[in-house]
């Protein structure tokens, strides 16, 4: 960061959705870092702010007020309050915390609009959408299912088939109906507005894939192959009743895409936080932007949002984007709808005074460069042996030693030893190490360095053993105690950013006011003398086997409920002619060969004895079956589809099967053996 000179710098956080709070995934993703890298730049003096808020926009919000009977504003209004409160109960240190409800928001995304509008920057088109009349609605994708036009999975969703792994548009689907009234719906014309993004492709090329080649290799890549694959023109606007108003003359009705207006709320906030210089922050060349953000928005923050820009005129493009992968929860996909997650707000209660325990935690498993696992075994296990028993241990020796030689005061250095001189030598490289780590956004390994740090003055103490020393040379004790001291107050300002509870109690212990971050390393910041409390308290202390378990058993509980609660039968189907069910030719075949299908991870190609010449099926079961399980077993077929390419290979039918409680497919046969080719009536 110190080849290109920035005199300040602007930090965003990817804006919460406010319809649910916040959990551990987002804060490893997103704020944990983000706060690491904003109080390390204030302990350095920088000029430095860090903009949030909650994105209270979109469609899953309207729903979930739909299902509660409630109105949109409702629901924001209280996940807002949540979001913000806890986010503060962890200490993630916002400059400014606000909502794209503001008016602020409304004002500043309208300008944004109006200007591109106003720049021919937006293609009008005119498409047409599915409108559910019942309801007086029109559906997003996602609440629109019908029939898979590629496999005729009757469950498809509008934006895509989880059977075949099809992305689809809703218009797409056979037979579609409504998500809120069950009735099928219509098509209507409709004209949105777009962002011409195949217009930016070329500078957005030349801007990432020339300019940007230090971005982590994750949000590079991601890039490349968005653009080699070209990007197309994106709506920008949607028909829908909660959002803010397109602008413009004959856009009754209709609000900007979420997307589109959320990250103006990055702009909308700096404002809100800095009426009057805001711009400076945005628009003057010599200012760093970082987005962190979650993998899942790299293409908006890293593509779309800059067209958007470049397409405004006048604002930077962000310096770097360190996005996260995902991080896990004892082994299953972090999910909202399920419950599956540990709640910020729920931890804090849970857990009163441990916020740097999640903090830590989260920052050691950091998803940085691959998905990651939060355990509560693992949880336990850091926060015992590492926080505890390393970092704690360390302050609290040498604040008890402190006490118990030199009544509480600084005692003075005597002559050095080879073991002082190696231990001050190590600690004047820390500020440096940990500094580069968190500037370079490896914040895992700064978090080592920093517990690395906290191991040399262990090492220390264990290699000069002044309770024995005591019984001969209290001078030599007191150069002991003296750099051990140093040592407490360097740990003290190296763990500002990451850990800021033990750091202010450990400062309080040391009667020292906030070190910057150039006291990392130094040998001199206890002066002779100085006086440290009397009654040193333990920084961190132990979590009990039954606080896991709790917080295990709550786990169990929830996994439990989830797959009775989940569990919705598809409604009956509309009645059918005993004709048209007749014209189905349903058999029996048996399985004869089975293979991987090249290049589809969800396609398995299986041989089957028919009793006839024999076929040859493809089907998208290949995540739940090993080839060979299948080699053998006999299986019901529709034999009379019209044949299908799939990868090249000609399908010749469908596999029957049916889904088990974990979403996987089974595949459906006869409970007993029958000859191939037998037909089921
Ligand atoms: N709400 C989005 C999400 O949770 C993130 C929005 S980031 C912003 O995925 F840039 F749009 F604000
Ligand atoms: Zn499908």
């Amino acid at each position: 960061m110190e080849n290109k000179k920035f005199k300040r710098t602007l930090v965003t956080t990817a804006l919460p959705y406010a319809n649910g709070p916040v959990h551990i995934g987002h804060l490893a993703g997103v704020y944990v870092p983000a706060d690491i890298y904003t109080r390390y730049l204030r302990s350095r003096g920088e000029d430095v702010i860090m903009i949030g808020g909650s994105d209270e926009h979109g469609v899953p919000i309207t729903i979930k007020a739909q299902k509660e009977g409630v109105t949109p504003q409702d629901i924001v209004d209280r996940y807002h309050s949540l979001i913000k409160e806890s986010m503060e109960g962890l200490g993630i240190s916002f400059d400014v915390y606000s909502r794209t409800t503001s008016e602020m928001h409304r004002q500043t995304a309208t300008e944004f609009f109006r200007t591109l509008y106003d720049k021919g920057e937006f293609i009008e088109k005119t498409t047409t959408q599915l409108y559910d009349e019942q309801a007086d609605q029109w559906l997003a994708d996602r609440y629109v299912t019908g029939t898979c036009p590629h496999c005729g999975n009757a469950g498809a969703y509008g934006d895509q088939c989880e059977k075949c792994g099809t992305s689809l548009n809703a218009t797409d689907l056979i037979d579609p109906h409504s998500a809120i009234t069950g009735n099928v719906p219509v098509l209507r014309e409709t004209k949105h507005w777009y962002m011409p993004l195949d217009k930016w492709e070329p500078a957005l090329r030349e801007w990432i894939l020339e300019g940007h080649k230090e971005w982590r290799a994750n949000v590079y890549g991601q890039c490349k192959s968005w653009l080699d694959e070209h990007l197309q023109p994106r709506a920008v606007t949607r028909d829908l009743n909660w959002g803010i108003p397109v602008p413009i003359e004959g856009a009754e009705g209709k609000v900007l895409y979420v997307w589109f207006d959320a990250p103006i709320g990055y702009i909308s906030n700096t404002k809100e936080l800095l009426p009057d210089t805001w711009e400076q922050y945005w628009k003057s060349p010599d200012t760093r932007i970082i987005n962190f953000i979650g993998k899942d928005n790299i293409v908006f923050h890293c593509l779309i949002f800059p067209a958007m820009l470049m397409a405004h005129g006048g604002y930077q493009l962000p310096e770097n984007v360190p996005a996260n992968e995902f991080l896990n929860l004892e082994g299953e996909k972090i999910s909202t709808s399920r419950n599956w997650a540990v709640w910020l707000n729920e931890y804090l209660a849970d857990f009163p005074g441990k916020q740097d325990v999640l903090r830590y935690v989260l920052t050691a498993n950091a998803p940085e460069t691959k998905d990651n696992d939060f355990t509560w075994d693992d949880f336990q296990a850091r926060n015992n042996n590492e926080l505890v028993a390393v970092l704690g241990n360390f302050v609290n020796r040498t604040l008890v030693l402190t006490n118990k030689y030199f009544g509480g005061e600084t005692p003075s250095r005597g002559e050095l030893l080879d073991v002082d001189r190696a231990a001050l030598d190590e600690l004047a490289g820390y500020g440096e190490r940990i500094g580069s780590q968190i500037e370079g956004f490896h914040f895992r390994e700064a978090l080592k360095e920093l517990m690395n740090l906290a191991r040399l003055g262990n090492k220390y103490l264990a290699d000069t053993e002044p309770w024995k020393v005591a019984k001969t040379d209290m001078s030599r004790v007191a150069t002991i105690i003296n750099i051990s001291l140093q040592i407490t107050a360097g740990l003290a300002a190296a763990m500002e950013p990451f850990l800021p509870f033990g750091a202010d109690k450990l400062r309080a212990m040391l009667n020292i006011d906030k070190p910057a971050w150039d006291a990392v390393g130094r040998d001199d910041l206890l002066a002779v003398g100085h006086r440290v409390t009397d009654a040193p308290e333990i920084l961190y202390s132990k979590v009990e086997d039954a606080e896991i378990e709790a917080q295990k058993a709550r786990l169990e509980r929830i996994k439990q409920e989830n797959i009775v609660a989940l569990w919705k039968p598809a409604p009956q189907a509309a009645d059918v002619p005993f004709d048209d069910f007749a014209k189905l030719d349903l058999r029996v075949g048996t399985v004869t060969a089975c293979q991987r299908v090249k290049k589809a991870d969800k396609l398995l190609q299986l041989t089957i004895d028919d009793g006839l010449q024999g076929r040859t099926i493809v089907s998208g079961i290949a995540r739940y079956y090993e080839p060979e399980e299948l080699v053998g077993k006999q299986l019901c077929f529709i034999a009379n589809l019209p044949p299908r390419t799939l990868r090249g290979i000609v399908s010749q039918g469908m596999i029957l099967s049916a889904e088990d409680a974990d979403g996987r497919l089974i595949v459906v046969g006869p409970t007993g053996s029958v000859r191939p080719g037998a037909s089921v009536k």
